[in-house]
């Protein structure tokens, strides 16, 4: 079987994930080389899942490891300058979300993927997750008729590492992290129909102590087709990741979570190993997750990469959607700062979305 070579480029979080997409569920992959900043760590991810080659550079991961596709799950402001990178170098790209800081940074990585003749994807997993993926069969069979309100949220407690919270190394809070899935999934749902106006409110509600990004959203996107997207993301809420879509149409709804939907409910005096993602307690009742990775999507979507390369495809999932979600949520941070409803097409020149919420003279 042919096997492609791929590099994972971070050794945290979502790369430990990604390995397990890829060893579990791709067997036309194989995970070649990691980076990490950090020596130590990349030696540990490699020997933790058995990788031949681990690098603390990444121009050497890119000249030395012989990989064909470069998986890049570093964090959200390294995205611009590593995509270029490894453009440069003429490896495929699938690169996590936010695509990038800016809107200028979104339009350089795809005029260097397309110029260097290689396919980038953006790995958005809720358009791969199954559950998700029924609920848009069961659309496209008419079962619901024609949507008129698509609702997705994702919530939980906060992320897990220090650089989220910092603006200058994420662009923003819950929406750059969280709000993406949602904007990118209304696209998806509505074949990338193109959004009209944004219209968003905001607020740092829990995490004060630590950030001056906003970790609470409620953004409302209205579509040329007339459909209005609804996403609720948050840090704030308790009791472990919640996930879960509403499709309102004209002859049905159908409604589909992703955690608590899939879960064992589960009842524990003295607590245990894991229930789900950021739930900071087993004592009591739980929702206790199975099968989270694939829940999720995330075999499905690097898969889908792996084909694309093999069979020389168009990824379903572009560049071009993550610039268009990118464009959305800043729009969503001006009309967050100004309360009103901003239009699009909307290009702001800011060094980071948030930006549009604290300094609103950027926005014209
Ligand atoms: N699709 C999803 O649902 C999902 C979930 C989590 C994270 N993500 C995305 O994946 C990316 C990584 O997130 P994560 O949760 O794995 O983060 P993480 O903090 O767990 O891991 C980040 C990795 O990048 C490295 N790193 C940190 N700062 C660096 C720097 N200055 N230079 C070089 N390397 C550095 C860290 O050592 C670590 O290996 C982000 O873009 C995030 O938005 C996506």
């Amino acid at each position: 079987m042919l096997k492609t070579k791929v590099a994972i480029l971070g050794a945290g979080f979502i790369s430990d994930i990604h390995f397990e997409s890829y060893h579990r569920f791709i067997p036309e992959a194989e995970v070649v080389a990691v980076y990490a900043r950090d020596a130590a760590k990349a030696k540990a991810f490699a020997e933790k899942h058995n990788i031949p080659a681990w690098y603390d550079d990444i121009d050497a991961i890119l000249s030395e490891s012989g990989c064909e596709v470069v998986d890049i799950c570093l964090p959200n402001f390294l995205h611009a300058s590593v995509t270029l990178k490894a453009a440069d170098a003429g490896k495929h790209i699938i690169i996590e979300k936010p695509l990038a800081l800016t809107l200028e940074e979104a339009d350089a990585m795809i005029a260097a993927c397309k110029a260097a003749g290689v396919k980038l994807m953006y790995a958005e997993e809720l358009c791969f997750a199954p559950k998700y993926e029924r609920v848009r069969q069961m659309v496209k069979e008419g079962g619901v008729g024609d949507i008129y309100m698509l609702k997705q949220g994702e919530k939980h407690s906060g992320p897990h590492s220090a650089w989220f919270y910092d603006k200058k190394l994420s662009g923003g809070g819950v929406l750059m992290d969280m709000g993406c899935h949602a904007i990118a999934w209304f696209r998806w749902m509505l074949n990338n129909a193109r959004a009209v106006s944004v219209y968003a409110s905001m607020a740092t509600v829990y995490h004060k102590d630590k950030t001056d990004c906003e970790d609470n959203s409620v953004v409302i996107v209205e579509f040329e087709n007339g459909v209005i997207g609804v996403a609720e993301n948050s840090w704030a809420k308790h009791g472990g990741m919640d996930d879960r879509c509403e499709v309102y149409g004209t002859g049905g709804v159908v409604y589909a979570d992703l955690f608590m939907g899939n879960a064992a409910v589960s009842y524990s005096k003295n607590g245990y190993g894991y229930a789900m993602e950021k739930a900071d307690t087993t004592i009591g009742w739980s929702f206790t997750i199975f099968e989270e990775v694939f829940n999720q999507g995330y075999p499905h979507e690097l898969k889908h990469f792996i084909d694309c390369i093999q069979q020389n495809k168009e990824p379903l999932v572009t560049g071009e959607d993550g610039r268009a979600v990118l464009e959305i949520i800043n729009a969503a941070y001006a009309s967050a700062a100004e309360g009103r409803k901003i239009m699009l097409p909307f290009s702001p020149k800011v060094e980071r979305p948030i930006d549009l919420w604290h300094h609103p003279q950027h926005i014209k």
